[in-house]
């Protein structure tokens, strides 16, 4: 029986900062944005969206295109929360309109949430194959003003259904994962900004690779030439290049010319460079982008994902591309999205980051600014409460 991604959506908010407005604002030369760590733009997220309303808006179009009928689980990945007892999957369950024999929550682990609400949702959908399972997967990436890890900042989401008739990717059932405690990231519950040790980080991120990857190709007997390309998590998307040449080291492999390599890898990497890091969306975001603006068909060819959240756990995976897939992806609303983003200003950009959400339990309406099909319209009696724009 066949489980994987059924149809994906990605979505990101519509503003966004040129990195090299921020490079002059710092003093920093922009080479070292756009191509040190590989991005471009970062999205700037207004006051009236949040990770409810960046999963719902990249829900709506799965949900539209599949139908509600069969959706028994609706599992929300991030690290955003935007409350520590209420799932966000419920405030979307009711956006989106899902029947009420739906299990919701939500989970954590930093940006391997999206992958642990996939492997399980893709356990559940194997256990009633009739049913099917939502996996949102949204984060805001914050980092202290000024600081190194402020142009990898980003906002985003993806909406993934899962099933038995997958028309994206079918799931391999090898995986390698690995889990060790270490404090390379995180954000104690009384910070909105992200704590970080950019440099260990990255180390273990690179590290745990190889361990994970290991552990996968020993269970399924594949290597590096049996992937067509990889989408790998992309905190900055020059990672990616690391990344790859670790896996070559660890095989024992010469790394490939340069224009092999950004045939291998550069396709994937196309939005993230352009949103910044969506943590828990961040492999999907990259998965999305392959399969949208890959010139060559990708069908009956073999994907491999790596996963990884700080704290830490990794996992390396991968699918199969289903044949006639392009028919069910969403190209062009991802890529007029992106295309007709509004630009922001240093000054609207460190505005926007400095506004304070509301804490005082007054009532608190929020201007309309441009977004998807839902916002966060106020808070009141400390409820959020949303609606739809149209
Ligand atoms: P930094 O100290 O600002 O940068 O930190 P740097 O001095 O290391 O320079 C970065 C690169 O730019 C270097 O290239 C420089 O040589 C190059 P490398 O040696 O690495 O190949 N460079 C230039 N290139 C061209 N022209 C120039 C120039 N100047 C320098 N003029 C760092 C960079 C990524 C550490 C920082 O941005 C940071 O702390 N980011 C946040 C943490 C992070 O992204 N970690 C990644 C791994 S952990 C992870 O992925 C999990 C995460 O997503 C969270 C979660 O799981 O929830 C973060």
């Amino acid at each position: 029986m066949k489980i994987g991604i059924d149809l994906l959506c990605f979505h990101t908010p519509s503003y966004v900062m040129d990195l090299r407005i921020l490079a002059e604002k710092r003093g920093v030369d922009p080479d070292k944005f756009t191509i040190g760590i590989g991005q471009e733009r970062m999205a700037v997220l207004p006051p009236d969206q949040d990770i409810v309303t960046l999963a719902a808006n990249a829900a709506l179009p799965v949900v539209e295109k599949a139908g509600r009928d069969g959706i028994e689980l609706l599992i929300f990945a991030t690290e955003s929360g935007i409350d520590q007892s209420k799932a966000a999957a419920l405030f979307c369950h009711k956006l989106l309109n899902l029947p009420a024999t739906c299990r919701c929550i939500e989970v954590k682990e930093a940006c391997y949430g999206g992958t642990a609400a996939l492997r399980l949702a893709a356990t559940m959908v194997a256990a009633r194959p009739h049913t099917k399972a939502l996996v949102l997967a949204a984060d805001v990436a914050r980092y202290d003003l000024a600081s190194p890890g402020e142009p990898t900042q980003g906002a985003g989401a993806v909406a993934m259904l899962v099933s038995t008739k997958p028309r994206i990717l079918a799931l391999d059932p090898e995986t390698g994962f690995h889990a060790e405690d270490v404090m390379d990231f995180w954000r104690p519950n009384y910070r909105e900004e992200a704590l970080v040790d950019g440099k260990y980080s990255t180390r273990m991120y690179l590290t745990t690779l190889i361990q994970a990857w290991k552990q996968y190709t020993a269970a399924s007997g594949r290597g590096l030439a049996d992937h067509a390309h990889y989408c790998f998590h992309l905190p900055f998307t020059k990672i990616a290049y690391k990344a790859y040449s670790r896996l070559c080291k660890a095989e024992g492999t010469a790394e490939p010319p340069k224009e092999e390599l950004l045939h291998l890898l550069d396709m994937a990497l196309g939005y993230n460079r352009q949103t910044g890091n969506t943590y828990a969306a961040c492999v999907y975001e990259s998965l999305s982008a392959l399969l949208d603006n890959m010139p060559e068909a990708l069908d009956d060819k073999r994907i491999g994902l790596f996963s990884y959240g700080s704290g830490c756990m990794a996992e390396f995976f991968s699918g199969v591309v289903q044949r006639g897939y392009r028919a069910h992806l969403f190209t062009d609303l991802h890529r007029t999205m992106l295309d007709t983003r509004t630009p922001v200003t240093y000054r609207q950009y460190e505005d926007i980051f400095t506004y304070g959400i509301p804490k005082d339990g007054a009532d608190h309406v929020f201007a309309p600014y441009r977004g998807g099909a839902f916002r966060l319209a106020g808070i009141k009696a400390h409820k959020r409460r949303y609606e739809a724009t149209a």
